[in-house]
This record gives structure tokens, sequence and C-alpha cells, in this order.
């Protein structure tokens, strides 16, 4: 419950803040609405890297490269993409906006909201799910450089919403039918396939049917 409060309140606050919503932030839907100045950027994955691969804090980088999520663009080099791509009239799945949507994250949001570092060819990575992270980067930066939480077993605690976690519909924006390939979505069996929770969290926040509905952290 928590969570999906936090989750609505978010989006509340990022419709607010930032006229490009969450959907058409990952759906790569084109929105001509002005970009304002202290919106998060994408960054790419490798700027997650450092803070999200100690093996203590789960090394989710690592998780992450071994889905197939980070080889979405591979998959749209392949014979099968382009198999799939010629039945819609499609010539080359990589420059396909009705492709690249789905297996490249921030495809089609204004270029102001992509970082230098961002790398349009690891697939679909950590801020599809999480939410562009620049301002997350910069503020755990700070904090590491005050000391704050030194020597503390992780996780830390750190400002709701300051970077969503993923619930079922966003899932569902990529895993629906529009996919040529689509296989039947099913959250109970798919999420567990790309679960990375924190060593030391005690019940997962995102939760399955059935699993206990308590309290968060
Ligand atoms: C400078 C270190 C640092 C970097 C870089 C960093 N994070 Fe974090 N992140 C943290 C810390 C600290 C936490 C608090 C949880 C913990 O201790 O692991 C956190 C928590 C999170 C959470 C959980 C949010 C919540 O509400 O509990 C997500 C999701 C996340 N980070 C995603 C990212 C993504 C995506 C990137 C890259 C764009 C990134 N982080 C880069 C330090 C960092
Ligand atoms: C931005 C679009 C996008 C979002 C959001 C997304 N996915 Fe995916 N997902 C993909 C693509 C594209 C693939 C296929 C990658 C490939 O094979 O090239 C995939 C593949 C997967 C696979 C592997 C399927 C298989 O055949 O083995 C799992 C599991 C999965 N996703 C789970 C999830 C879950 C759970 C969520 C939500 C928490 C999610 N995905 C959110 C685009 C997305
Ligand atoms: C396909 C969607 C998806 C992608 C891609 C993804 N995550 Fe996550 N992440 C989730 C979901 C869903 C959760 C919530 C897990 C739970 O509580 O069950 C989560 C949780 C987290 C947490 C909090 C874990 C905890 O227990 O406190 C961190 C930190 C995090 N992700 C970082 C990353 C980083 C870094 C990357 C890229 C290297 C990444 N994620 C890629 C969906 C994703
Ligand atoms: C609505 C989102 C979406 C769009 C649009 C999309 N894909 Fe995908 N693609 C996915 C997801 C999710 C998967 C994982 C399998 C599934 O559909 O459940 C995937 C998997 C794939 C795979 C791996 C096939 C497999 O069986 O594992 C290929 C190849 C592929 N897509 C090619 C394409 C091509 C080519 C296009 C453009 C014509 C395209 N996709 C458009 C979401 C999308």
């Amino acid at each position: 419950m928590r969570n999906l409060l936090r989750f609505r309140f978010l989006c509340a606050a990022l419709a607010a803040a930032a006229p490009v919503t969450l959907l058409a932030a990952h759906a790569g839907q084109e929105g001509a609405a002005p970009v304002q100045a202290d919106a998060p950027q994408y960054v790419g994955a490798d700027k997650c890297k450092p803070c999200h691969n100690k093996a203590e804090a789960g090394a989710m980088h690592d998780k992450w490269a071994a889905s197939l999520h980070a080889k979405a663009m591979e998959s749209l080099a392949s014979e099968a993409a382009k198999k799939l791509a010629a039945e819609k009239g499609i010539a080359d799945p990589l420059k396909a906006p009705e492709c690249l949507k789905c297996h490249q994250t921030a495809h089609g949001v204004d270029a102001k909201l992509v970082a230098k570092s961002f790398k349009p060819e690891q697939g679909v990575q950590c801020e599809s799910c999480h939410g562009p992270g620049s301002l997350h980067v910069k503020a755990r930066m700070t904090a590491a450089a005050k000391g704050e939480g030194k020597g503390q077993p992780g996780p830390l605690a750190i400002p709701a919403g300051e970077q969503k976690l993923a619930d079922e519909a966003l899932c569902k924006s990529c895993h629906n039918p529009e996919s040529p390939s689509y296989k039947e979505f099913v959250f109970k069996d798919f999420l567990p396939k790309i679960r990375h929770l924190h060593p030391n969290r005690k019940e997962p926040r995102v939760k399955l049917p059935g699993e206990p509905a308590a309290g968060a952290n």
C-alpha cells in the first residue's frame, strides 16, 4: 500500500514537475512540451555501477547485465528481428522507432533529458524502470562525500521517490501485445527472473500476489 501511494505520489510529482510523463519517457512518445531545466536526465547504466555493483549491495549491475534487458539492442540486430520487422514493412529494426521504443531506454525523449554519458546501445537499462537518475546520482554522491551512512550496513534510507520502483503496469508498457514476439506477461513469473533485492532487505517492496503485504523496508 505504501508503495502504491508512493508511486502515485511520484507520478503526480513528476507530472507536475516535468511535462514529460513517465509513460512518454520510456515508451518513446514524443512530446512537444518544453523541458524544465531542473528535470532529471538519463545518465545510463554505467553511472549506476560504482554504487550498485558492490557484492554487499547486491551486485545489481551484474544481474542486469546478465539479463535479456541488457541485450535488447543486440536482439534488434538479429535475423529474427529483421524477419519480424520485414513483416511490418520495416527495413532496419535498429533504426525503427516502432522497435526502439521498447528496446532502448530513453528512445524518443527530448535530447535535453539525455546526458552525454548515456549509451543507447545498452538496451533496456536501469532508468527504463527506475526513471532518469541524474539527480539521484548527484544527491548520493554529495551524501557520500559528507560521509553519510559510512560504516552503516545498507540499504540506506533515501528520500521517497528519489528513484521510483517499477510496478506491474510499468512492465506492461513494454510487455504487451504490441510486441511482435509477445509472450504472455505473467508478473509473478517474470518479476523473479529480474529481481535484484538489496541483500539486507528483509522483504521485497514490489509484491507478488501471495507475498505478505507487511510494511516496507
Ligand atoms: C553515489 C552512489 C550511487 C549512485 C552512482 C547511484 N545510486 Fe542508487 N542508491 C544509492 C544509495 C546509497 C541508495 C540507498 C539504498 C542503498 O543503500 O543501497 C540508492 C538507492 C537506489 C534505489 C532504491 C530507491 C528506493 O526508494 O529505495 C534505486 C532504484 C536506485 N538507487 C537506482 C539507481 C540508478 C538507476 C542509478 C544510476 C542512474 C543509481 N541508483 C546510481 C547510491 C547510488
Ligand atoms: C522499456 C521496455 C521494458 C520494460 C519497462 C520492461 N521490459 Fe522486460 N523486456 C523488454 C524487452 C525489449 C525484452 C526482450 C529483450 C530481448 O530479448 O532482446 C524484455 C525481456 C524481459 C524478460 C525475459 C523474457 C524471456 O523471454 O526470458 C523478463 C523476465 C522481463 N523482461 C521482465 C520484466 C519485468 C518484470 C518488468 C517490470 C518490472 C519489465 N520486464 C519491464 C522490455 C521491457
Ligand atoms: C525491468 C525493470 C528494471 C530494471 C531494468 C532495473 N531494475 Fe532495479 N528494480 C526493479 C524492481 C521491480 C525493483 C523492486 C524489487 C522489489 O522490491 O521486489 C527494483 C529494485 C531496485 C533497487 C532497490 C533494491 C532494494 O531491495 O532496496 C535498486 C537499488 C535497483 N533496483 C537498482 C537498479 C540498477 C542499478 C539497475 C541497472 C543496473 C536496475 N535496477 C535495473 C526493476 C528494474
Ligand atoms: C511494445 C513493446 C515492443 C515493441 C514495439 C517491440 N518489441 Fe521486441 N520485444 C519486446 C518484449 C517485451 C520482448 C520479450 C518477449 C515478449 O514480447 O514477451 C521482445 C523481444 C524481441 C525479440 C526477441 C525474440 C524472442 O523470441 O525472444 C526480438 C527479435 C524483437 N523483440 C524484435 C522486435 C522488432 C524487430 C520490433 C519492431 C518491429 C520490436 N521487437 C518491437 C517488446 C517490444
